[in-house]
């Protein structure tokens, strides 16, 4: 069958988020049914508003409900591997039935508190218009995660599960696309008040380099703010960590004896000096001491196949799409990407960067990734393929690997638990296309559309 439904329907799925789709289809039958008032006058109106806000909390009472239901029922079934295998309807929690693409949660969610939260300060269900949208939703769910981990919070380690590691992407995230973290941006108070709460922090981004340099650049205003901040003692300084490359390369903060004078904790660290002058940075952090098992079981030839077929794909796709002669094509030790290049601009005769079309990157992006699947050498490892807003790239390895490696690597003895860690980052639509989406394997997440929203994100989470 290829009508235009079927194929529409298949040619967009990279872009859909089943779960949110299907809590936007509930809410709008409150709105379709009953946020219409026939009066005009006021207080007819307001009794509008809070019939539809009721019948909307009442039905995020119920999907909370039926996160409760498919987290003790796959805690149940994971223990009974005859009945994790089973694929008929009797193995499967009830939201598996209704959403089949439903990942795994690792925490309950407070929904119908976050609305109530939501509505109190977006008017929801005062609109008449313009029914419950997709971002709505997306800032519900978020709100959700934040509301559960304040709560365990105050529970404290002894009867919650406080947070333990909160992980960021860079682009998008902390600062614009393509941007870099100055030491005004509002977001570094932020981070630095989750190391001061003993949070270890990671900045898990698919930027890949193997040396510190570009690191310390981009995020010049971090290390910093980091650097002066007379309140975090050297162990929290450390818990400041970058993974590069979704999974490939790891670096720590480290500060000098001489960028640390006066600091006595400093000298009790482990002992570890650089040999480098400056005052602080981020360090190497070598392979053999945080990579996975999984990971090390992967061929070198492997990946080096994986790549030279992605990079062949791409050629191909650059030729067969027209693209202009300065996009190129970027071969990276563990990497390979296709970015837009830069031409002078006819009118203003200036340089500016060429705007690939969405319809071209999303060509590329899912024609790699189906290319790639098909390959024998890239079955037996993992690589992410995404696009990223005004390039595409395909990584060695994913977030969820590189979220795994801080996990066991901040503390080998017990192992940050999923339901401890949190990932903010923007590329969230399902795989193929977007790289954060993976990390929903490894911790709870945030979906955020600005850096603005993750400020605002953090504010909520770490207020006192
Ligand atoms: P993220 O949002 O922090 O994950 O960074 C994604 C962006 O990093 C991409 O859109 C690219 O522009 C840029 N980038 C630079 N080097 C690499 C690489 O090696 N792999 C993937 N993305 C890269
Ligand atoms: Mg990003």
């Amino acid at each position: 069958m290829s009508s235009r439904y079927r194929v529409e329907y298949h040619l967009k799925t990279h872009r859909k988020d089943e779960f949110i789709d299907w809590i936007k289809g509930l809410l709008a039958t409150p709105f379709v049914l009953h946020a219409v008032s026939h009066d005009e006058e006021d207080t007819e109106d307001l009794t509008t508003s809070q019939r539809v806000k009721s019948q909307y909390a009442e039905i995020l009472k119920d999907i909370e409900l039926l996160i409760s239901n498919k987290i003790e029922f796959d805690a149940r079934n994971f223990c009974n591997d005859e009945n994790y295998l089973n694929e008929s309807s009797l193995g499967r929690s009830r939201l598996n039935l209704l959403v089949p693409s439903i990942g795994t949660f690792f925490t309950p969610l407070p929904l119908e508190k976050a609305f109530l939260w939501e509505d109190s300060v977006k008017a929801i269900s005062a609109r008449r218009m313009v029914a419950p949208s997709f971002n709505d939703v997306r800032r519900l769910l978020n709100t959700a995660q934040i509301f559960h981990f304040i709560r365990q919070k105050r529970l404290g380690d002894k009867n919650g599960k406080p947070l333990r590691l909160v992980t960021f992407d860079g682009d998008v995230t902390l600062y614009e696309d393509g941007g870099s973290l100055i030491t005004r941006n509002p977001v570094i108070p932020l981070i630095i008040k989750l190391l001061k709460a003993n949070v270890f922090v990671g900045i898990v981004t698919a930027a890949g380099y193997d040396e510190a340099k570009i690191y310390e650049r981009r995020l010049g205003g971090l290390l910093e703010s980091v650097h002066h901040c007379t309140e975090l003692t050297w162990q929290q300084k450390r818990n400041l960590t970058i993974m590069g490359g979704e999974s490939n390369y790891l670096f720590r903060y480290y500060e000098t004896a001489e960028g640390n004078e006066g600091d006595e904790s400093f000298n009790n660290e482990d002992g570890e000096e650089t040999e480098n002058n400056q005052v602080c940075g981020f360090e190497p952090i070598d392979r053999s001491t945080w990579i996975l098992e999984s990971m090390s079981k992967w061929d070198g030839s492997d990946i080096q196949a994986t790549l030279d077929f992605a990079q062949k794909t791409l050629k191909t796709l650059k030729k067969r799409l027209i693209l202009p002669p300065e996009v190129t094509i970027i071969r990276k030790k563990r990497a390979v990407g296709i970015v837009p290049g830069r031409v002078i601009d006819p009118i203003s005769g200036e340089e500016k960067v060429i705007r690939l079309a969405r319809e071209q990157l999303e060509e590329i992006v899912l024609t790699l990734q189906s290319t790639l699947e098909n390959y024998p050498p890239a079955k037996r490892i993992q690589f992410s393929c995404f696009d990223g807003g005004n390039d595409v790239w395909c990584d060695i390895g994913g977030k969820n690997l590189g979220i795994h490696a801080l996990q066991q690597y901040y503390s080998p003895e017990n192992p940050i638990d999923p339901a401890q860690t949190l990932h903010v980052g923007d590329q969230f639509a399902p795989m193929g296309s977007a790289n954060d989406f993976k990390a929903r394997l490894a911790g709870c997440t945030l979906w955020i559309a600005s850096p603005e929203e993750t400020v605002d994100a953090l504010t909520r989470l770490t207020a006192d």
